[in-house]
């Protein structure tokens, strides 16, 4: 919970608009962020596994926007306050490919 509260305060800084985040920034953001929900490899925990088998019924569009704005209730969040859209479907691309370029 800190640390969201951490990361709600970097990424308000006014600088943020459409600059997309450094590759080693997102990938460390879904490790640790979604990671305490999916578990630190994303092979689920208090949400699904979310690693790239499971997520076969997802093109990289759909993906993001669940990322953006969460999956209604349930512990899922949206993460639009904090992340721009390219943002999100660079992290959907990566969790569809399981790397980022
Ligand atoms: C507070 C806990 C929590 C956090 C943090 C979290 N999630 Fe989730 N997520 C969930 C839960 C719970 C579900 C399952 C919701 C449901 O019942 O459909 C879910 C579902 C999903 C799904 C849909 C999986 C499917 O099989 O349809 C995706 C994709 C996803 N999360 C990605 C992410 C990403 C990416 C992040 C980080 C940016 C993230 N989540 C952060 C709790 C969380």
């Amino acid at each position: 919970m800190f640390r969201l509260l951490a990361l709600l305060l970097l990424f308000c800084s006014p600088a943020v608009g459409e600059e997309l985040s450094p590759v080693g920034k997102l990938i460390n953001l879904v490790h640790q962020d979604c990671g305490s929900c999916h578990g630190l490899n994303l092979k689920g925990g208090l949400g699904p596994d979310i690693t790239p088998h499971s997520l076969t019924q997802y093109d990289i569009e759909t993906l993001s926007i669940v990322v953006l704005d969460g999956i209604p209730e349930t512990a899922m969040p949206p993460w639009r306050p904090i992340m721009s859209e390219k943002d999100a479907k660079r992290i959907a691309e990566y969790l569809l490919k399981g790397e980022l370029k």
